[in-house]
């Protein structure tokens, strides 16, 4: 039997400082829906059984954080597109026939960040992304549905980006390099989808990629952010962000799902900057 309240939730590890538990809060009293979500800290190998365990029990719907984005591809039987082409799953959603939906809406914040949020036009301008692993891939298929004149993938590993490039090839116009083959044209749009800020390092690109007109995008929040940011603002950026927009947004794309109801995401955003900081 069903419990009375529908439950959602996030699966990570570790879990404890995620923000999903408030931004899901907030949705459910602004939209006036019956559900709890809690986060569940969710060890590698125990994470199919406790999914299978979840929607047992009567759960309806899962967020999915690191590290298992990658192995929830596995455990659905329905892909959205954009899930497929990232390769990763971030929201379970069980559907009325007791399918289990995998879907990925981490690009889609991120475009509802920069085109709704910060008024960003990307069509027909020039994208760089810094970093070739999970998090590039996530994004690119929605980036690209943009249509921006081009995407270059600029990676320590330049494979990596050369690989991710071909593999995107059919979306858009995509280039893969080293980050020293970035150029010096500035570009509109530079975002670091690197881990680098973890260990405070800052991708060497060249100085002349950043220009009076280019705006700066962490996908990182917070102080996983912070070099980059700091950086960007002194390199003469127009505006440099932190990606908190893009995780109110991947989690508005959740709950609609989930719900059927597009909560609205200025006063979590706005209560969530004012925690955090405002950049
Ligand atoms: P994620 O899922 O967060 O993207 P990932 O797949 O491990 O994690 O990818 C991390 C990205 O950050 C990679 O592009 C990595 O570069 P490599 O492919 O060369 O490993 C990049 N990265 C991590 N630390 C970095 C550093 N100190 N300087 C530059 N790039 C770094």
């Amino acid at each position: 039997m069903s419990p009375a309240v529908d439950q959602y939730g996030v699966f990570g590890h570790p879990v404890a400082h995620s923000l999903s538990p408030f931004i899901h809060g907030v949705f459910a009293r602004d939209t006036g829906q019956q559900m709890t979500y809690r986060a569940y800290d969710v060890a590698p190998e125990e994470f199919t059984e406790r999914v299978a365990g979840f929607f047992a029990d009567g759960g309806r719907g899962l967020n999915i954080t690191l590290p298992h984005k990658i192995v929830a591809v596995e455990v659905v039987q329905e892909l959205t597109a954009r899930a497929a082409h990232a390769a990763a799953v971030n929201t379970l959603a069980l559907q009325g026939d007791n399918v289990l939906l995998g879907d990925n809406t981490d690009g889609g914040g991120l475009v509802r960040d920069l085109c709704d949020n910060l008024g960003l036009i990307i069509t027909q301008r020039r994208v760089l992304i810094l970093g070739a692993g999970g998090a590039t891939r996530g994004v690119l298929a929605p980036l690209l549905g943009l249509e921006p004149a081009i995407v270059v993938i600029a990676n320590r590993t330049p494979e990596r980006a050369e690989a991710l490039a071909a593999a995107f090839a059919d979306l858009g116009v995509t280039q893969g390099v080293g980050f020293e083959y970035v150029g010096e044209t500035p570009f509109d749009l530079i975002i670091n989808a690197t881990s680098a800020s973890l260990s405070g390092d800052i991708p060497p690109i060249p100085a002349g990629a950043i220009g009076p007109q280019t705006v700066c995008y962490d996908l990182a929040y917070g102080r996983s952010a912070m070099a980059f940011v700091r950086w960007a603002q002194q390199s003469g950026c127009v505006r440099a962000v932190q990606g908190l927009g893009m995780l109110v947004e991947q989690a508005a794309e959740s709950f609609r799902l989930w719900r059927g109801v597009r909560p609205q995401t200025a006063p979590v955003l706005a209560a969530l900057k004012a925690r955090i900081g405002s950049v």
